[in-house]
């Protein structure tokens, strides 16, 4: 009789492992994606600086183009610097009451990218790490906010000039990130009809 249950036990806990397996685990995963939404409202509460060296890990998780990582991170936290983004760079109002920026950078010298037409794959390699910084503030309960640079010339030599960034390297994206103020419900935007099956038509 106690054989006949062991056996029984040890069949179940197979049978729940195998039966996980073949569903979605990380359900919180999923969730952090779908939740998500620009926050530009922030309280005045400092964001701690392991917080923001988790969301930098996870920025520079993201995948690059022949593993390349041509990314580089600028910490913004000094207010003047803040408020100066946000009155110049426009309209980059949110950095403004943040309690830390990063502006995420690409190292465009050889060494960092491709030759010929694949050089542009820090676009996507940056774009990449931009939402994992999103993904990993939303994640710790932070707001947060891409506001765009590259590839717009002006912000980009606004910025260049404000945080001595130097040629070969392009700010690309900023991200604002703070305690959120607004409670914000995220868009559904689910599209069926965006989705294609196997050929266009
Ligand atoms: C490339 C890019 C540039 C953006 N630039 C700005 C910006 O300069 N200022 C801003 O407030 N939001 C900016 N956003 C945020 C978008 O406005 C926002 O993602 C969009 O309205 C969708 O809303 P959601 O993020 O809440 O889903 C940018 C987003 C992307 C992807």
């Amino acid at each position: 009789m106690v054989y006949v249950a062991i056996v029984l036990l040890i069949v179940a806990v197979l049978g729940f492992y195998l039966m996980r397996s073949k569903t979605v685990v990380n359900k919180e995963a999923v969730q952090n994606i779908m939740t998500r939404t620009s926050i530009r409202d922030y309280t005045n509460d400092s964001v701690g600086d392991d917080i923001v060296e988790t969301i930098l890990r996870a920025a520079m998780a993201a995948p690059s183009a022949g593993n390349k990582r041509p990314w580089a991170f600028i910490v913004v936290r000094n207010v003047s610097l803040l408020h100066s983004i946000a009155a110049q760079v426009r309209p980059h109002e949110p950095v403004g009451g943040a309690s830390v920026a990063i502006v995420v950078c690409a190292d465009t010298s050889d060494a960092k990218t491709f030759e010929g037409e694949g050089k542009m794959f820090w676009v996507q390699d940056c774009s990449a790490a931009t939402q994992n910084i999103l993904l990993a503030a939303h994640a710790q309960r932070l707001g947060a906010v891409w506001c765009g640079v590259y590839p717009l010339e002006e912000r980009c030599n606004l910025l260049r000039d404000l945080l001595d960034i130097p040629q070969n390297v392009v700010p690309f994206s900023i991200v604002a990130i703070g305690y959120p103020r607004e409670d914000k419900k995220p868009q559904d935007k689910w599209d069926s009809s965006l989705v294609r099956q196997n050929k266009w038509y």
